[in-house]
């Protein structure tokens, strides 16, 4: 079993970056809400806790609190901002509300260079977004650091090892915050630091061996990341028993249906059926301009196809999904009081519960940029691992207005220019997604001496951290002339090129 980590989530915007920079130091952790009671968190059989920090504030009546038994664990705890006033407010310190905010960067004065500040600098930048501060520190603690407008921006009790910052180690603005979480991680909490994505490999075709060896898998394959690697992993784990369906829409990027046939089928020598359904799919969406309408006709098109394969299979017992960790955080609220929710997505390919399969969801412990290390690490090619995000329902909410086979395939065309030039230009890993949409307008143009009256693509491409917000990309100008060039060129149909400058909000990165 992993050595775990625990980060107890008080709602901070910051708490998956916390995981992620805990597993970047090669030390597995999960993040469970801040009210799990204390028997739950010890079935982890964690090595260390990290309390994360909170928009709440620990004077409040409805201020969130822990199981106070954690406390008496001995387990080490690291409490980030809220967090550390969280632990000095338990201890019958003093939190008050600070006249003066402190709201960005700041200089952190290392009072003495032990536990996490071990080996540091004596002055650190550090993150800093707090109202709240502490001035007295409780019995049994000494403060570890201090800043100009914080007497106390880091606390310890080497005794009963708990600790605090008044910053944010978590995020990149505070410099040295991969080695103060590594400190805590590896001196205070002594973890070994082995989890890695050859040993999530093993482990994770042991686990799936377990939960479904000899039993027959069925996988929706989409060419995607998570699918693809979902598929690799459950390959390796369970071989011939474990069928993929891939379902060809018709409403994929040029090569991609093909691409998928030369990995899985050939390559990786995968029980792959093929479903080509471009035919179903164009029939099914003729006539039809609305783009929710489409979306929900891909949607049920997708699941008549889908089942009529896997009941060619025979008897299936699990279907298996390409889950990931974010999808399946609970995320706290501790303002609207102590409720859970799971996240929803809104993946157009999920399958109905009247189809009754047991689960296996292969990566639902990992981080996207997790599963593209396993991705590798099991040998799939770069240009599949590196993919940019691409909706479910594929070029139909690009083909704004009426799909027809025609339209589709000139937007297929100059789409391949655009990411083409993208790729040439060594962009493509800079870039959150990047497309080319038709519109359903005509301009005129001139050629030789003729007058054409043709069809619009506009290119968009955006920068994101998550696709939530996103900005447009700010391409060359000679980029944008050669893709414009070339898509005017070589792809018959178009006679005019833009590019969308619009940000999300208020655009959305699609266009439908
Ligand atoms: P928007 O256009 O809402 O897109 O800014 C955010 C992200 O979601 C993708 N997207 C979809 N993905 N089914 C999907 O699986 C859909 O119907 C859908 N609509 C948008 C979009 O490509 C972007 O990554």
């Amino acid at each position: 079993m992993n050595e775990t980590l625990i980060i107890l989530d008080f709602g901070s915007q910051y708490t998956q970056l916390i995981a992620r920079r805990v597993r970047e130091q090669k030390v597995y952790c999960k993040i469970l809400p801040y009210h799990t009671p204390l028997e739950k968190i010890l079935e982890e059989n964690p090595k260390g806790i990290i309390f994360s920090g909170s928009p709440a504030n620990v004077y409040h009546a409805k201020a969130p609190f822990p199981d106070l038994k954690i406390f008496k664990a001995g387990l080490p705890i690291l409490g980030i901002c809220y967090g550390l006033q969280l632990i000095a407010h338990v201890f019958k310190g003093k939190v008050h509300r600070s006249e003066k905010r402190e709201y960005g960067f700041a200089e952190v004065t290392i009072d003495r260079a032990e536990d996490f500040f071990t080996g540091l600098p004596k002055k650190l930048v550090c993150w800093m977004s707090h109202g709240d501060k502490l001035d007295r520190i409780p019995a049994g603690f000494h403060v570890l650091g201090h800043t100009e407008n914080a007497p106390v921006a880091a606390i310890a009790d080497p005794k009963r090892r708990i600790y605090g910052v008044q910053f944010h180690p978590e995020v990149v603005h505070t410099a040295q915050g991969s080695e103060i979480l590594g400190n805590f991680l590896f001196r205070v909490c002594a973890f070994k630091g082995d989890w890695t994505p050859a040993s999530f490999i093993g482990e994770s075709i042991a686990k799936i061996r377990r939960q479904a060896g000899g039993a027959k898998v069925v996988l929706g394959l989409s060419g995607g990341v998570d699918s693809s690697v979902a598929a690799l992993l459950l390959h390796r784990a369970l071989g011939k028993n474990l069928t993929c369906i891939f379902v060809d829409n018709g409403l994929l990027r040029l090569g991609e249906a093909e691409q998928v046939r030369n990995t899985f089928l050939d390559h990786f020598k995968m029980n792959l059926r093929f479903a080509d359904a471009r035919r179903f799919f164009l029939r099914e969406l003729k006539g039809v301009t609305d783009p929710e309408k489409k979306r929900k006709i891909i949607g049920r098109v997708f699941i008549e196809v889908f089942e009529k394969e896997a009941k060619k299979i025979g008897p299936v017992d699990f279907l298996a999904q390409g889950t990931l960790y974010p999808d399946v955080i609970e995320s706290v609220s501790v303002h609207g009081g102590p409720t859970s929710t799971i996240k929803s997505h809104h993946n157009v390919g999920g399958l109905p519960s009247r189809m009754k399969f047991k689960l296996i969801e292969p990566l639902r412990e990992l981080f996207k940029d997790e599963v593209r290390e396993v991705g590798s690490v099991l040998g799939l090619s770069e240009d599949l691992i590196q993919r940019h995000p691409f909706p479910g329902p594929g070029l139909a909410i690009r083909v704004l207005g009426e799909i027809t086979e025609e339209r589709l395939d000139v937007l297929r065309r100059a789409d391949w220019i655009f990411i083409d030039e993208i790729k040439r230009a060594g962009l493509y890993r800079k870039i959150w997604q990047a497309f080319a949409v038709l519109l359903p307008v005509r301009s005129v143009g001139v050629m030789g001496d003729e007058r054409t009256y043709e069809n619009v693509a506009v290119v968009r491409a955006v920068t994101s951290q998550d696709g939530m917000t996103a900005d447009w990309a700010r391409l060359p100008e000679d980029l944008l002339a050669r893709v414009s060039n070339r898509i005017i060129n070589e792809v018959r149909g178009i006679n005019r090129v833009c590019y969308d400058i619009s940000s999300k909000p208020p655009a959305t990165i699609e266009w439908e």
